[in-house]
């Protein structure tokens, strides 16, 4: 038996089978190449579902880290650590936001909104105990605890988990009408990602976002935007709503603000909407650790720069160029997405998206499928052109183009 066959082996003999990876086995990972325990080199065009915004092993961050790691790593918020503050207020002003609640996971960051929305509309909108609702898009992916997956359309993400937990309504992504029809006096929250990411990278129709937000200002309820996938950097703009110019009420982060490090996550709002909680009410161990405040910290000023989403913004139109010329030969039916970023449907006739993503491996290239034929790239955002399109050839050649 090979090693990699054999370390394959010992991963699904004491692992619970809860994920069913590509046969790699990764030992070392730089910028947006990734090279297995046999020294072959792969190029990452998944980047950790965004979480790599920055690239594997990146100095900035690996250095912000290291520095941290010899002064104070955790200290738990039973006490004050000297890298706090700065992460909040500089988490705040990168929202135009007032207020954070640190987390670690994206989903104990939604956990956390979907709290703090239920909490602000009994205190402050005045909804009678015990029936807050708030409505989610159909096709969401927010995350896997049981309140998440309570409101996940997703038959494979909820079976044998329930009882679920009541308090919200489905409705499909993109349609105002049935939105509008869902609320009532006791809706709290819409809770959406501005882009679905797991979805198959679906962008809603122009001028959804604005009405929605409209639409929540009007009825006094909150617009909650998980930008944890689509957030800080990876659509060409900081968050994925500035590019139909809104600016939800509260923002629901993670991923890329671990820098691909340690996890770290946020719901990021005002004082109104985050002061409902007193001391008690919420928390986490490891949330707003030192070491976390460190590289997000690190993580903000390189975003502050505009240089990523720059770079995501003109290699994306790139992509977006190359891969939508593959739509005419057949092949690829549609291709969606914003910047560093494309949901890519295959035509079936051409193999399922894990039988792609298996031809893509054979040629050194690391994707992810999502429902039946679909996969999505989404690579670091520091890889270069030369090696995005290298990526896209291996594509074509998988697709015989
Ligand atoms: C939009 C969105 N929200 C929440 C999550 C959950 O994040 P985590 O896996 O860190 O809990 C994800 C993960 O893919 C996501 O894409």
């Amino acid at each position: 038996m090979s090693t990699i066959d054999s370390l394959i082996a010992a991963a699904e003999a004491h692992s619970a089978p809860t994920y069913h990876p590509l046969p790699v086995v990764v030992a070392t990972a730089d910028g947006a190449w990734m090279t297995d325990v046999e020294g072959r080199r792969y190029l990452d065009l998944l980047a950790g579902y965004s979480a790599l915004n920055f690239g594997h092993g990146n100095r900035r961050l690996l250095d912000a880290a290291r520095a941290q790691m010899e002064r104070v790593t955790l200290t738990s918020r039973a006490f004050h650590h000297d890298r706090f503050a700065d992460f909040c207020a500089q988490l705040a002003e990168l929202c135009g936001m007032e207020m954070v609640v640190p987390m670690n996971t994206g989903a104990e960051a939604v956990e956390t909104a979907v709290k703090t929305a239920r909490k602000w509309g009994y205190r402050v909108k005045g909804v009678p105990a015990e029936m807050a609702k708030i409505v989610v898009a159909a096709n969401n992916f927010h995350g896997r605890t049981t309140t998440i997956i309570s409101f996940s359309t997703d038959p494979e993400a909820r079976a044998d988990f329930g009882p679920y937990t009541p308090g919200f309504e489905i409705v499909p992504y993109g349609d105002l009408t049935a939105m509008r029809s869902a609320m009532t006096e006791n809706t709290v929250a819409v809770l959406l990602e501005p882009i679905q990411g797991e979805a198959g990278v679906l962008v809603p129709p122009a001028g959804y976002l604005p009405a929605v937000r409209e639409l929540t200002r009007e009825r006094n309820v909150l617009f909650v935007a998980d930008e944890i996938q689509s957030g800080l950097g990876r659509t060409g703009r900081t968050f994925a709503c500035e590019h139909e110019g809104v600016v939800p009420d509260v923002y629901v982060l993670g991923k890329a603000l671990g820098g691909g490090i340690v996890p770290v996550s946020a719901v990021v709002s005002s004082a109104e909407v985050l002061g409902v909680f007193r001391p008690g009410e919420h928390g986490s161990t490891f949330g707003g650790n030192p070491l976390a405040c460190a590289v997000a910290l690190e993580v903000m000023a390189m975003l502050r720069s505009g240089e990523y989403q720059a770079r995501a913004a003109e290699l994306g139109e790139h992509l977006h160029r190359e891969l939508g010329a593959l739509t005419g030969t057949g092949r690829v039916s549609e291709v969606r997405g914003r910047g560093l970023w494309a949901g890519v449907d295959i035509h079936p006739r051409y193999g399922t998206g894990r039988e792609i993503c298996e031809k893509l491996m054979d040629r050194g290239v690391l994707v992810k499928d999502t429902h039946r034929s679909t996969i999505r790239i989404a690579p670091p955002l520091v890889i270069t052109k030369e090696d995005l399109d290298w990526g896209l050839a291996q594509l074509r050649g998988v697709l015989g183009i």
